[in-house]
């Protein structure tokens, strides 16, 4: 096969920053994708209904006049938020899921949870409403081994809250091992699972074998290559729990090569032809538009997409930027370690 036509993906899991950052990487995601799910982990975060009313303004004013792309917005679940806050902002239609960070556990989460008892008022009220709750699923335990903080996330805090808010309809972020795979796969209609382009791709050895390298590294962190294949299998299966979240995640190489460096990993430049090659890879073609534009807005209940792209292998290898600079600095972009032959382009509904 060399063409391919689905819906236009959307991207469940985005991070856009703010300021010159979000107006050096909108485009990026605005070109590729509808829709795409904004994370709230902004310095100060987004916390209220207002917070992201305004943040989605923002993000609409730097989006490219000939691009359709639509801001989906999230609340940062902290230990105060205001369930009348959360309904009033849903109801509105602006609000379609809240972010739970564990305290600690990645790049801006130091308002995040610390006492999940605290938040039980706001997810009792999200089940009620039918409010996602998107997890970022690791525990931050100084105890617990940065390989089985998934794992650990699953039985000490998802499935207990799961139990004790029945009817809470739940997304395992950047899910990373064939545990939280398993979880989801047998967890019911109430659990779903954004996979990241990156975690198809990359296992641990990539950023620590012969040498570190900075721009693999990203939490969670990658892990065995048992778990990649467990994150491919399920991404191809076409199982409608399992979508696109790209967690593309600009920083500045300053920020990543570091003593302490930042993690995230930024793809939503080359994301869709990074997956379609895989997809093509695994004999799985056919159930690309399951994941990218068709399990992620039925878990969401959205509209799929009306517009179309047309996929179409090119002979040649297609050159993308190694990276883009901002302010003074650059951002680097996902290199998958393999020449990518995919190209995608819009086309009209007549032609269809
Ligand atoms: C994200 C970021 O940089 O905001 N980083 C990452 O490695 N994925 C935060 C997150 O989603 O964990
Ligand atoms: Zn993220």
């Amino acid at each position: 096969m060399s063409e391919l036509i689905i819906r236009k993906p959307d991207d469940w899991h985005l991070h856009l920053r703010d300021g010159q950052m979000l107006a050096s990487v909108i485009a990026h995601s605005s070109e590729n994708f509808a829709r795409a799910i904004i994370m709230p982990n902004l310095v100060p975060p987004v916390v209220t209904t207002d917070q992201a009313t305004a943040y989605q303004r923002r993000i609409k004013a730097c989006i490219p006049s000939e691009h359709q792309f639509e801001p989906l917005m999230t609340l940062y679940l902290t230990e105060g938020t205001d369930p009348n806050d959360v309904e009033a902002g849903a109801k509105s239609g602006l609000i379609k899921a809240l972010k739970l960070y564990p305290a600690g556990a990645t790049t801006n989460s130091e308002s995040g949870v610390q006492n999940f008892e605290n938040v039980l008022p706001v997810l009792e009220r999200m089940a009620q409403i039918k409010l996602p709750l998107l997890v970022h699923g690791e525990v931050t335990s100084a105890d617990v081994d940065i390989f089985d903080r998934e794992a650990v996330f699953i039985e000490r805090v998802l499935d207990p809250i799961r139990k004790k808010v029945p009817g809470l309809r739940v997304i395992m972020e950047h899910v990373t091992t064939s545990d939280g795979v398993d979880y989801v796969s047998s967890g019911g209609d109430d659990i779903a699972a954004t996979i990241t382009t990156h975690h198809l791709i990359i296992n641990r050895n990539s950023y620590l074998a012969g040498g570190i390298r900075p721009h693999y590294y990203c939490l969670p962190v990658a892990k065995r290559e048992k778990h990649r294949l467990a994150l491919r299998s399920a991404a191809t299966s076409g199982n409608s729990n399992f979508f696109l979240g790209t967690d593309s995640a600009p920083h500045t190489n300053g920020a990543k090569i570091a003593t302490c460096g930042c993690a995230g990993i930024y793809t939503s430049i080359n994301t869709l032809n990074c997956l379609a090659h895989i997809f093509e890879d695994d004999k799985a073609l056919d159930k690309l538009e399951a994941f990218t534009s068709i399990n992620g807005p039925s878990f969401y209940r959205l509209p799929l997409n009306d517009e179309k792209v047309r996929f179409t292998k090119s002979s040649t290898p297609i050159n993308f930027p190694k990276s883009f600079s901002v302010q003074n600095d650059h951002v680097t972009v996902f290199d998958p370690g393999f020449e990518l032959y995919w190209q995608h382009e819009p086309i009209n509904a007549e032609e269809v």
